[in-house]
């Protein structure tokens, strides 16, 4: 029999809570441009970060059982907003206990220089302004690892004390040594980082691999 620890009962208790949480129905409630259109602070925020084409959105699609839901491509930049999306419900007060943040992507090289400034300015002011934002998911493709402007962001999440975990994305595109190799890398590199949670979630929207550790990662950030 496998030995059951504290930390291991308690990993079940969150997953449970997570997949009864995000269990439910969601709905796309807006689309923020720049800062002058953010909603009022509200909800704790938990907003997702990453190389464009990482996969992002999807993620958000896979977490909520929703596809769709946020909208995906196979090219880069499709995702320009930050998009707000909520559990469906009447909530005490009209405020949903939670709100999904999915980001414009960085690092995409091909888009227009003054597209590009106003997205970096969108995602800078956003990751370290909010007071709201509980968490951000900073999401790393398997096949690529940690890239610079990963570490431009980590730079200011640590900076501003902006709590933040690593997610690798689309482990269905690599093999299991190579996973966990790159786990150890990866985990190697933010072990320095003061405001990085020192674990690692490995995931595949086209799976669902990791999708549920993701959901108790989640609960935990939110202390549910
Ligand atoms: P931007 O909004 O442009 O920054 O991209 P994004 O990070 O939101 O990525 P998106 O979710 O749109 O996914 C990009 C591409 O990767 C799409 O073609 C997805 O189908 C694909 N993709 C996303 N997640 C996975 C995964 O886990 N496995 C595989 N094989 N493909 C994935
Ligand atoms: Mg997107």
């Amino acid at each position: 029999m496998p030995e059951t620890t504290p930390e291991k009962l308690e990993f079940a208790r969150l997953k449970g809570v997570g997949r009864k949480f995000f269990g439910g129905e969601w709905e796309f409630i807006r689309g923020v441009p720049s800062m002058k259109f953010l909603p009022e602070e509200g909800p704790p925020e938990i907003a997702f970060a990453g190389r464009s084409n990482v996969g992002k959105s999807s993620l958000i699609n896979a977490l909520t059982a929703t596809p769709g839901l946020a909208r995906t491509s196979n090219t880069p930049g499709r995702t320009q907003e930050l998009n707000y999306f909520v559990p469906e419900g009447d909530f005490e007060g009209g405020i949903p206990p939670l709100a999904l943040v999915d980001m414009p992507g960085y690092g995409f090289a091909k888009a227009p220089k003054d597209v590009v400034g106003n997205w970096t300015k969108l995602i800078y002011s956003y990751l370290q302004g909010r007071t709201t934002l509980r968490r951000v998911y900073v999401l790393i493709d398997a096949r690529h690892g940690i890239k610079k402007n990963d570490g431009e962001i980590f730079d200011l999440l640590d900076k501003a004390a902006v709590s933040y975990q690593l997610v690798l994305t689309k482990i269905d595109k690599i093999k299991p040594p190579a996973l966990e190799k790159l786990k150890r890398a990866t985990l190697d590199g933010i072990a320095k980082r003061p405001a990085a949670f020192p674990a690692i979630v490995a995931t595949s929207s086209e799976n669902n691999t990791g999708v549920d550790d993701l959901k108790a990662a989640v609960m935990q950030a939110l202390h549910m």
